[in-house]
C-alpha cells in the first residue's frame, strides 16, 4: 500500500460498533515494533459500544457519530480523520455502511474484516445463513472496501471447519478467534508488497 507519511508508523483509525475485540487486536498488535500501523483514533456510531472502553484503557482518542444523518456525520468524521493525519481506516465490527462519496476520499486506504469466506455470505446473518446451507467450511475475510458491500479485493483469508452440533454462538466464537490473528497478519501483508 503507497501511503505518503511522515511518521514512522501509518496513522490509523479503527471503527467498531459493539464488543470491540478485533479493535483490542489491533491494539495489542500495533504495538509490537514490526506493526505498521499505531492507532490513534477510535470511531463509533454507537455511545454505548463497549469496545469503546479500550480508548481509556489504552489512551486512544475516540469520536461517536450516531451516522442518523449519514451525510453531515461524515463530513464530520472526515476533517476529524483530517485533523488527526488519520492515513489508514479498520473496520472492525462496524455496522454502519460508509458512502461512495466518503470511501473514494480514502480510496485504497480502508480495511474491513468480514466473518465468513468471502465472495460467500456478503452482508448480516453470516454464520445463521452458512449453518442453514449446512457449509462443510467458514472462516473471515479481510478486504479493501470498495463503494460495493463486502466485495473489495480481498488481502487474507482463514478456513475453519464446521463442527456437527455447531451453533451460531459456537461458530462466531470460532471464527472471532481467528480474526484476532487473521487482521495483523493481513496489515503485514498489505504494507509488505
Ligand atoms: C466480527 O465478527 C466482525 O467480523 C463482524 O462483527 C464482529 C465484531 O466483533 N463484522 C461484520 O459483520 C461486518 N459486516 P468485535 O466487535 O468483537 O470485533
Amino acid at each position: 500500500m503507497a501511503l505518503s507519511t511522515g511518521y514512522s508508523k501509518i496513522r490509523t483509525a479503527v471503527f467498531i460498533s459493539g464488543t470491540g475485540s478485533n479493535l483490542k487486536s489491533l491494539i495489542k498488535f500495533s504495538k509490537i515494533k514490526k506493526s505498521p500501523i499505531s492507532i490513534k483514533l477510535i470511531v463509533s456510531n454507537n455511545s454505548k459500544a463497549k469496545g469503546l472502553n479500550f480508548a481509556k484503557t489504552y489512551k486512544i482518542k475516540k469520536k461517536v457519530l450516531n451516522f442518523k444523518n449519514k451525510n453531515s456525520d461524515e463530513i464530520k468524521l472526515l476533517s476529524i480523520l483530517n485533523i488527526n493525519n488519520i492515513e489508514m481506516i479498520c473496520l472492525a465490527g462496524f455496522m454502519k455502511i460508509l458512502s461512495k462519496n466518503f470511501i473514494k476520499k480514502f480510496k485504497g486506504k480502508i480495511l474491513n474484516i468480514h466473518p465468513s469466506l468471502l465472495p460467500k455470505y456478503k452482508g448480516l446473518n453470516t454464520h445463521e445463513k452458512v449453518l442453514k446451507n449446512n457449509e462443510k467450511y467458514s472462516g473471515c475475510t479481510v478486504h479493501f472496501v470498495n463503494s460495493k458491500l463486502d466485495s473489495g479485493k480481498i488481502v487474507l483469508q482463514k478456513k475453519v471447519k464446521i463442527s456437527k452440533n455447531e451453533t451460531q454462538v459456537s461458530l462466531a466464537k470460532k471464527i472471532l478467534a481467528q480474526e484476532h490473528k487473521l487482521y495483523p497478519k493481513a496489515i503485514i501483508k498489505i504494507f509488505s508488497l
